[in-house]
């Protein structure tokens, strides 16, 4: 099992992870569940990457969208279930494609406080594009590429350091462009690193329409 993977299946991680989150003011959720709620209708199939405990799709269960989520550590996906907010959960590795989702099997994609863990992004992409139907919405955030953080940085988590990568708005627009989104929104917000205030990183939110072109 890889570090990353195994930090993120500890028991000490996963029972400690919400009130973590309120510490660092990561609002995500709330932001990106904004950003779409224009676009989306209840009794709409949403596809959470990366859910978590759920924090995000949480929201949108509770606009009557099914949440459906994928996530590699089991304790995560395991406090998820227990708040019984999504439809089904499924454990998967976002570095392997495909992703175990029917082509045009959902509305809406959303991944939030997933993208910094990746160096590489496009396969995020490429299987939200493929899963996601014409017109859905594409709903993510991910640590801006600027002053702050550049590229990558290490951080230091409990005894392991770990990698945040920061993704730039032209490569961003560069990906929606390969695989056919529209975007439609993006919006800036700050999250503190590891609940300290004084460790910033800026957080760009953005929403796409998947324009499902051949
Ligand atoms: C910081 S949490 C964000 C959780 C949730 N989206 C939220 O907003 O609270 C990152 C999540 O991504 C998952 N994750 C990280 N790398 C992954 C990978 N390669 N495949 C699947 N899930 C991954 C972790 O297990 C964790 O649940």
């Amino acid at each position: 099992m890889d570090k990353i993977k195994a930090l993120f299946n500890s028991p000490e991680h996963v029972k400690g992870y919400d009130l973590k989150t309120r510490k660092a003011n990561w609002l995500g959720p709330e932001i990106l569940f904004g950003l779409c709620f224009r676009d989306i209708c209840p009794g709409e199939k949403i596809l959470d990457l990366g859910i978590g405990t759920g924090l995000i799709s949480e929201l949108f269960h509770k606009a009557g969208l099914e949440a459906y989520g994928m996530d590699f550590s089991s304790g995560m996906l395991k406090a998820c279930a227990e708040k019984g907010i999504a439809v089904e959960l499924k454990e998967h590795d976002l570095r392997n494609i495909p992703y175990p989702y029917a082509t045009d099997s959902m509305d809406h994609a959303v991944c939030g406080g997933v993208m910094h863990i990746f160096e590489d992004i496009s396969p995020i992409f490429k299987e939200v594009s493929r899963i996601t139907r014409k017109n859905g919405i594409f709903a993510f955030a991910c640590v801006d590429h600027n002053a702050s953080c550049t590229g990558k940085t290490p951080i230091k988590s409990g005894q392991m350091t770990a990698m945040v990568y920061s993704h730039d708005r032209a490569a961003i627009e560069k990906l929606l462009e390969v695989y056919h989104f529209e975007l439609l929104n993006s919006l800036e917000f700050s999250v503190f690193m590891q609940g300290n205030k004084n460790h910033q990183h800026i957080f760009q939110a953005y929403t796409a329409r998947n324009l499902k072109v051949k």
